[in-house]
Protein backbone atom coordinates (compact mmCIF):
# COMPACT_ATOMS: atom_id res chain seq x y z
CA UNK A 1 0.00 0.00 0.00
CA UNK A 2 1.24 3.16 -0.79
CA UNK A 3 1.36 6.68 0.64
CA UNK A 4 1.21 9.21 -2.13
CA UNK A 5 1.96 13.21 -0.36
CA UNK A 6 0.57 15.95 -2.29
CA UNK A 7 0.49 19.64 -2.18
CA UNK A 8 -2.60 21.36 -2.60
CA UNK A 9 -2.28 25.03 -3.74
CA UNK A 10 -6.56 26.22 -4.23
CA UNK A 11 -5.19 29.73 -5.33
CA UNK A 12 -7.46 32.38 -5.74
CA UNK A 13 -10.94 32.40 -7.27
CA UNK A 14 -12.81 28.78 -8.04
CA UNK A 15 -9.66 27.49 -7.23
CA UNK A 16 -10.39 27.64 -4.14
CA UNK A 17 -14.22 25.84 -4.64
CA UNK A 18 -12.60 23.49 -7.13
CA UNK A 19 -10.19 22.12 -4.71
CA UNK A 20 -12.56 21.56 -1.94
CA UNK A 21 -14.12 19.19 -4.30
CA UNK A 22 -10.79 17.46 -5.15
CA UNK A 23 -10.45 17.07 -1.05
CA UNK A 24 -13.94 15.26 -0.79
CA UNK A 25 -12.17 12.55 -3.44
CA UNK A 26 -9.33 11.98 -1.88
CA UNK A 27 -11.45 11.72 1.84
CA UNK A 28 -12.89 9.07 -0.44
CA UNK A 29 -9.97 7.42 -1.57
CA UNK A 30 -8.22 7.57 2.01
CA UNK A 31 -11.20 5.20 3.49
CA UNK A 32 -11.00 2.79 0.72
CA UNK A 33 -8.03 -0.20 1.80
CA UNK A 34 -5.99 1.15 -1.39
CA UNK A 35 -3.74 3.82 -1.72
CA UNK A 36 -3.76 6.71 0.76
CA UNK A 37 -2.66 10.09 0.59
CA UNK A 38 -1.48 12.57 3.10
CA UNK A 39 -2.28 16.35 1.92
CA UNK A 40 -0.87 19.35 2.66
CA UNK A 41 -2.16 23.05 1.74
CA UNK A 42 -0.54 26.18 1.33
CA UNK A 43 -1.72 29.53 -0.33
CA UNK A 44 -0.37 30.76 -3.96
CA UNK A 45 -1.49 33.48 -6.32
CA UNK A 46 -3.42 36.23 -4.82
CA UNK A 47 -4.14 34.43 -1.38
CA UNK A 48 -0.01 34.10 -1.17
CA UNK A 49 0.24 38.37 -1.94
CA UNK A 50 -2.55 38.68 0.14
CA UNK A 51 -0.67 36.83 2.95
CA UNK A 52 2.93 37.17 2.50
CA UNK A 53 3.48 39.71 0.06
CA UNK A 54 4.82 37.50 -2.46
CA UNK A 55 2.80 35.16 -5.11
CA UNK A 56 4.50 32.11 -3.49
CA UNK A 57 6.79 31.59 -0.46
CA UNK A 58 10.09 29.79 -0.91
CA UNK A 59 8.37 27.45 1.96
CA UNK A 60 6.10 26.67 -0.19
CA UNK A 61 8.21 25.92 -3.30
CA UNK A 62 10.22 23.55 -0.96
CA UNK A 63 6.77 21.65 0.05
CA UNK A 64 6.36 21.25 -4.01
CA UNK A 65 9.55 19.99 -4.79
CA UNK A 66 9.56 17.11 -2.19
CA UNK A 67 5.76 16.39 -2.59
CA UNK A 68 4.87 12.93 -4.91
CA UNK A 69 2.75 15.65 -6.93
CA UNK A 70 1.09 19.18 -6.56
CA UNK A 71 -2.50 19.64 -7.54
CA UNK A 72 -3.00 23.26 -8.38
CA UNK A 73 -5.96 25.12 -8.82
CA UNK A 74 -6.11 28.95 -10.33
CA UNK A 75 -4.76 32.51 -9.80
CA UNK A 76 -5.53 35.97 -10.19
CA UNK A 77 -8.45 38.31 -10.06
CA UNK A 78 -9.20 41.69 -10.64
CA UNK A 79 -8.14 42.38 -6.97
CA UNK A 80 -4.13 41.67 -7.90
CA UNK A 81 -4.73 43.71 -11.11
CA UNK A 82 -2.46 46.80 -9.95
CA UNK A 83 0.57 45.05 -7.73
CA UNK A 84 3.99 45.27 -9.22
CA UNK A 85 4.27 42.88 -12.14
CA UNK A 86 7.39 40.96 -10.33
CA UNK A 87 4.52 40.01 -7.92
CA UNK A 88 1.19 39.43 -9.56
CA UNK A 89 -0.44 36.12 -9.05
CA UNK A 90 0.55 34.51 -12.29
CA UNK A 91 4.30 34.92 -10.98
CA UNK A 92 3.73 32.46 -8.58
CA UNK A 93 2.55 29.33 -11.21
CA UNK A 94 5.52 30.80 -13.31
CA UNK A 95 8.10 30.23 -10.19
CA UNK A 96 6.63 26.43 -9.80
CA UNK A 97 7.17 25.75 -13.45
CA UNK A 98 10.66 27.22 -13.98
CA UNK A 99 11.63 26.39 -10.72
CA UNK A 100 10.78 22.92 -10.72
CA UNK A 101 11.89 22.62 -14.32
CA UNK A 102 8.57 21.50 -15.29
CA UNK A 103 8.97 21.52 -18.90
CA UNK A 104 6.30 19.07 -20.41
CA UNK A 105 3.01 20.25 -20.15
CA UNK A 106 0.23 17.40 -21.37
CA UNK A 107 -3.07 19.33 -21.98
CA UNK A 108 -5.11 16.39 -23.30
CA UNK A 109 -8.25 17.36 -25.02
CA UNK A 110 -11.37 14.40 -24.81
CA UNK A 111 -14.36 15.14 -25.73
CA UNK A 112 -16.84 13.18 -23.41
CA UNK A 113 -19.41 11.49 -25.63
CA UNK A 114 -21.89 12.93 -22.98
CA UNK A 115 -21.24 16.47 -24.10
CA UNK A 116 -20.83 16.21 -28.31
CA UNK A 117 -23.47 18.56 -28.05
CA UNK A 118 -22.19 21.21 -25.32
CA UNK A 119 -19.23 22.18 -28.31
CA UNK A 120 -19.72 24.91 -30.09
CA UNK A 121 -18.34 22.91 -33.21
CA UNK A 122 -20.79 20.17 -34.65
CA UNK A 123 -21.18 17.02 -33.10
CA UNK A 124 -19.65 14.93 -36.31
CA UNK A 125 -16.36 17.22 -36.28
CA UNK A 126 -15.79 16.97 -32.05
CA UNK A 127 -17.25 13.38 -30.98
CA UNK A 128 -14.73 11.03 -29.86
CA UNK A 129 -12.06 13.32 -30.17
CA UNK A 130 -8.99 12.83 -28.59
CA UNK A 131 -5.73 14.81 -28.90
CA UNK A 132 -2.77 15.96 -26.51
CA UNK A 133 -1.63 19.09 -26.91
CA UNK A 134 1.86 18.84 -25.51
CA UNK A 135 3.40 22.43 -24.69
CA UNK A 136 6.97 23.44 -24.02
CA UNK A 137 6.58 24.70 -20.44
CA UNK A 138 9.91 26.46 -19.11
CA UNK A 139 11.38 28.23 -22.32
CA UNK A 140 10.37 30.58 -25.14
CA UNK A 141 8.77 33.95 -24.91
CA UNK A 142 7.52 33.06 -21.21
CA UNK A 143 10.71 33.54 -19.77
CA UNK A 144 13.38 34.69 -21.87
CA UNK A 145 15.40 37.80 -21.95
CA UNK A 146 15.37 40.56 -22.74
CA UNK A 147 12.05 40.99 -20.80
CA UNK A 148 11.94 44.54 -20.16
CA UNK A 149 10.00 47.34 -20.07
CA UNK A 150 12.11 50.84 -21.09
CA UNK A 151 11.08 54.56 -20.74
CA UNK A 152 12.22 56.38 -24.42
CA UNK A 153 13.56 59.68 -24.42
CA UNK A 154 11.09 61.13 -26.24
CA UNK A 155 8.60 59.65 -23.25
CA UNK A 156 6.96 56.46 -25.36
CA UNK A 157 7.61 53.33 -23.91
CA UNK A 158 9.27 50.41 -25.36
CA UNK A 159 8.36 46.81 -24.02
CA UNK A 160 10.72 43.84 -24.84
CA UNK A 161 9.53 40.15 -25.01
CA UNK A 162 11.61 37.85 -26.16
CA UNK A 163 11.70 33.92 -27.50
CA UNK A 164 14.28 31.92 -27.37
CA UNK A 165 15.04 28.43 -27.38
CA UNK A 166 18.39 25.75 -27.25
CA UNK A 167 18.64 22.58 -28.52
CA UNK A 168 18.45 20.83 -25.83
CA UNK A 169 14.90 22.46 -24.86
CA UNK A 170 13.32 21.29 -28.27
CA UNK A 171 15.08 17.66 -28.21
CA UNK A 172 13.59 16.82 -24.95
CA UNK A 173 10.28 17.70 -25.51
CA UNK A 174 9.92 16.40 -28.94
CA UNK A 175 11.30 12.78 -27.49
CA UNK A 176 8.61 12.84 -25.33
CA UNK A 177 5.93 13.87 -28.12
CA UNK A 178 7.53 10.26 -29.77
CA UNK A 179 7.35 8.89 -26.33
CA UNK A 180 3.31 9.96 -25.96
CA UNK A 181 2.07 9.49 -29.46
CA UNK A 182 3.92 5.69 -29.80
CA UNK A 183 1.48 4.49 -27.18
CA UNK A 184 -1.37 6.57 -28.69
CA UNK A 185 -2.42 6.81 -32.39
CA UNK A 186 1.32 7.11 -33.89
CA UNK A 187 1.27 11.02 -35.28
CA UNK A 188 2.93 13.98 -34.04
CA UNK A 189 1.85 17.21 -35.56
CA UNK A 190 4.87 19.79 -34.74
CA UNK A 191 3.75 23.29 -34.47
CA UNK A 192 5.66 26.38 -35.16
CA UNK A 193 6.42 29.94 -37.45
CA UNK A 194 9.98 28.71 -39.56
CA UNK A 195 8.49 30.76 -42.23
CA UNK A 196 8.29 34.10 -39.82
CA UNK A 197 10.72 32.97 -36.44
CA UNK A 198 14.29 32.14 -35.87
CA UNK A 199 13.54 29.81 -33.07
CA UNK A 200 11.01 27.72 -35.56
CA UNK A 201 13.30 27.39 -37.76
CA UNK A 202 14.77 25.52 -34.60
CA UNK A 203 12.21 23.97 -33.79
CA UNK A 204 11.32 22.23 -37.05
CA UNK A 205 15.00 21.10 -37.59
CA UNK A 206 15.79 19.92 -33.98
CA UNK A 207 12.55 17.96 -33.63
CA UNK A 208 13.36 16.17 -37.04
CA UNK A 209 16.31 15.29 -35.75
CA UNK A 210 14.72 13.95 -32.78
CA UNK A 211 12.27 11.93 -34.92
CA UNK A 212 14.95 10.19 -36.56
CA UNK A 213 17.01 9.52 -33.59
CA UNK A 214 13.98 8.42 -31.51
CA UNK A 215 10.90 8.73 -33.59
CA UNK A 216 10.69 4.71 -35.06
CA UNK A 217 6.93 4.05 -35.71
CA UNK A 218 5.48 7.24 -35.37
CA UNK A 219 4.42 10.25 -38.21
CA UNK A 220 6.01 13.35 -37.86
CA UNK A 221 4.52 16.52 -39.27
CA UNK A 222 5.37 19.79 -39.44
CA UNK A 223 2.54 22.35 -39.48
CA UNK A 224 2.36 25.90 -38.92
CA UNK A 225 1.14 27.28 -35.91
CA UNK A 226 -1.25 29.44 -37.73
CA UNK A 227 -2.36 26.73 -39.62
CA UNK A 228 -2.49 24.39 -36.80
CA UNK A 229 -5.20 26.67 -35.28
CA UNK A 230 -7.18 26.62 -38.03
CA UNK A 231 -7.23 23.42 -39.09
CA UNK A 232 -8.32 22.47 -35.25
CA UNK A 233 -11.39 24.43 -35.89
CA UNK A 234 -11.48 22.59 -39.66
CA UNK A 235 -11.08 19.11 -38.77
CA UNK A 236 -9.58 18.80 -35.17
CA UNK A 237 -9.52 15.20 -35.18
CA UNK A 238 -6.96 15.08 -37.82
CA UNK A 239 -4.57 14.97 -34.76
CA UNK A 240 -3.21 12.89 -32.77
CA UNK A 241 -0.28 14.61 -30.77
CA UNK A 242 0.23 18.15 -31.35
CA UNK A 243 3.96 19.44 -29.72
CA UNK A 244 4.07 23.13 -29.97
CA UNK A 245 6.44 26.10 -27.88
CA UNK A 246 5.04 27.47 -24.53
CA UNK A 247 3.16 30.23 -26.43
CA UNK A 248 1.88 28.74 -29.08
CA UNK A 249 0.93 26.19 -26.81
CA UNK A 250 -0.60 28.20 -24.24
CA UNK A 251 -2.96 29.57 -27.58
CA UNK A 252 -3.42 26.17 -29.16
CA UNK A 253 -4.79 24.41 -25.97
CA UNK A 254 -7.95 26.82 -25.27
CA UNK A 255 -8.39 26.44 -28.54
CA UNK A 256 -8.80 22.59 -27.86
CA UNK A 257 -10.18 22.96 -24.78
CA UNK A 258 -13.25 24.58 -25.75
CA UNK A 259 -13.95 22.16 -28.68
CA UNK A 260 -14.70 19.53 -25.85
CA UNK A 261 -17.70 21.40 -24.40
CA UNK A 262 -16.04 23.60 -22.10
CA UNK A 263 -12.96 25.16 -20.61
CA UNK A 264 -14.28 23.51 -17.36
CA UNK A 265 -13.63 19.81 -18.57
CA UNK A 266 -10.00 19.97 -18.89
CA UNK A 267 -6.80 19.12 -16.92
CA UNK A 268 -3.14 19.28 -17.30
CA UNK A 269 -0.06 17.58 -16.46
CA UNK A 270 3.37 19.79 -16.02
CA UNK A 271 6.42 17.38 -15.51
CA UNK A 272 9.99 17.79 -15.34
CA UNK A 273 12.72 15.14 -15.86
CA UNK A 274 12.92 11.55 -14.94
CA UNK A 275 15.43 11.95 -11.34
CA UNK A 276 18.54 9.83 -12.52
CA UNK A 277 18.25 8.18 -9.37
CA UNK A 278 14.67 7.03 -7.99
CA UNK A 279 12.71 7.61 -12.15
CA UNK A 280 10.39 10.34 -10.15
CA UNK A 281 9.65 12.99 -11.65
CA UNK A 282 8.60 16.52 -10.14
CA UNK A 283 4.94 17.44 -11.25
CA UNK A 284 2.31 19.70 -11.26
CA UNK A 285 -1.70 18.97 -11.92
CA UNK A 286 -3.28 21.74 -12.26
CA UNK A 287 -7.09 22.95 -14.78
CA UNK A 288 -6.56 24.14 -17.80
CA UNK A 289 -9.31 27.06 -16.73
CA UNK A 290 -8.27 30.17 -14.77
CA UNK A 291 -9.47 31.68 -11.65
CA UNK A 292 -12.78 33.12 -13.25
CA UNK A 293 -13.18 36.08 -10.62
CA UNK A 294 -16.87 36.12 -12.64
CA UNK A 295 -18.42 33.33 -10.87
CA UNK A 296 -16.00 32.84 -8.02
CA UNK A 297 -17.44 32.02 -4.55
CA UNK A 298 -21.03 31.74 -6.01
CA UNK A 299 -20.69 27.49 -5.89
CA UNK A 300 -21.37 27.81 -9.68
CA UNK A 301 -17.80 26.65 -11.11
CA UNK A 302 -17.52 23.35 -12.49
CA UNK A 303 -15.02 20.83 -10.64
CA UNK A 304 -14.19 18.59 -13.49
CA UNK A 305 -11.44 19.68 -14.73
CA UNK A 306 -9.58 19.92 -10.85
CA UNK A 307 -10.61 16.78 -10.04
CA UNK A 308 -9.76 15.44 -13.41
CA UNK A 309 -5.81 16.58 -12.53
CA UNK A 310 -6.25 14.55 -9.39
CA UNK A 311 -6.67 11.18 -12.10
CA UNK A 312 -3.94 12.68 -14.34
CA UNK A 313 -1.87 12.81 -10.97
CA UNK A 314 -2.65 9.45 -10.42
CA UNK A 315 -1.81 8.14 -13.93
CA UNK A 316 1.96 10.12 -14.24
CA UNK A 317 2.64 10.39 -10.37
CA UNK A 318 1.81 7.75 -8.43
CA UNK A 319 1.92 5.33 -10.25
CA UNK A 320 -1.92 4.14 -10.68
CA UNK A 321 -3.56 4.46 -13.88
CA UNK A 322 -6.60 1.90 -12.43
CA UNK A 323 -7.86 4.90 -10.13
CA UNK A 324 -6.71 7.58 -13.10
CA UNK A 325 -9.03 4.99 -14.86
CA UNK A 326 -11.25 5.43 -12.26
CA UNK A 327 -11.68 8.53 -11.43
CA UNK A 328 -12.12 9.47 -15.65
CA UNK A 329 -15.30 6.93 -15.61
CA UNK A 330 -16.97 8.53 -12.71
CA UNK A 331 -16.84 11.63 -14.43
CA UNK A 332 -17.89 10.41 -17.22
CA UNK A 333 -21.32 8.55 -15.56
CA UNK A 334 -21.79 11.18 -13.83
CA UNK A 335 -22.38 13.39 -17.06
CA UNK A 336 -24.17 10.29 -18.80
CA UNK A 337 -26.41 10.69 -15.93
CA UNK A 338 -27.52 14.20 -17.52
CA UNK A 339 -25.88 16.14 -14.39
CA UNK A 340 -24.52 19.78 -15.70
CA UNK A 341 -22.54 22.76 -14.29
CA UNK A 342 -23.58 25.88 -15.83
CA UNK A 343 -20.96 26.16 -18.38
CA UNK A 344 -21.86 22.95 -20.09
CA UNK A 345 -25.41 23.43 -19.41
CA UNK A 346 -27.85 21.51 -22.38
CA UNK A 347 -31.66 21.75 -22.23
CA UNK A 348 -33.06 18.41 -20.84
CA UNK A 349 -29.82 17.98 -18.58
CA UNK A 350 -30.37 18.89 -14.71
CA UNK A 351 -28.54 22.01 -14.00
CA UNK A 352 -26.21 21.91 -10.26
CA UNK A 353 -23.41 23.38 -8.51
CA UNK A 354 -20.15 23.17 -7.90
CA UNK A 355 -20.61 20.87 -4.19
CA UNK A 356 -23.69 18.97 -5.73
CA UNK A 357 -21.46 17.95 -9.07
CA UNK A 358 -18.45 16.46 -6.17
CA UNK A 359 -20.77 14.81 -4.36
CA UNK A 360 -22.11 13.06 -7.40
CA UNK A 361 -18.67 12.02 -9.00
CA UNK A 362 -17.52 10.86 -5.64
CA UNK A 363 -20.45 8.44 -4.84
CA UNK A 364 -19.72 7.32 -8.67
CA UNK A 365 -16.63 6.71 -7.89
CA UNK A 366 -17.37 5.02 -4.79
CA UNK A 367 -18.87 2.32 -6.76
CA UNK A 368 -16.26 1.80 -8.78
CA UNK A 369 -13.48 1.45 -6.13
CA UNK A 370 -16.11 -0.72 -4.32
C1 LIG B 1 -2.20 28.63 -18.69
C2 LIG B 1 -2.47 30.03 -18.21
C3 LIG B 1 -1.16 30.64 -17.73
C4 LIG B 1 -0.22 30.72 -18.92
C5 LIG B 1 -1.31 32.01 -17.03
C6 LIG B 1 -2.26 31.96 -15.86
C7 LIG B 1 0.03 32.55 -16.59
O1 LIG B 1 -3.07 30.77 -19.23
O2 LIG B 1 -1.72 27.81 -17.87
O3 LIG B 1 -2.45 28.34 -19.85
O4 LIG B 1 -0.26 31.70 -19.68
O5 LIG B 1 0.56 29.80 -19.08
MG1 LIG C 1 -3.50 29.65 -20.96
Amino acid sequence: MATHHLLLLPGDGIGVETMAEVERIIALLNKSAKDKFETTSDVVGGAAIDKHGVPITDAAMAKASNADAVIFGAVGGPKWDNVPYDIRPEAGLLRLRKDLDLFANLRPAICYPALADASSLKREIVEGLDILILRELTGGTYFGSPKEMVTLEDGQQRAVDTTVYTTFEVDRIARMAFDLARVRSKKVHMAAKWNVMRTGVLWRDVTAAAHKAHGAGVELHNILADNCAMQLIRNPKQFDVIVTDNLFGDILSDEAAMMTGSLGMLPSASLGAPDAKTGKRKSLYEPVHGSAPDIAGKGLANPIATIASLGMAARYSLNNPKLADQIDAAIAATLAKGLRTGDIMQPNMTKVGTTEMGKAIEAELAKLIA
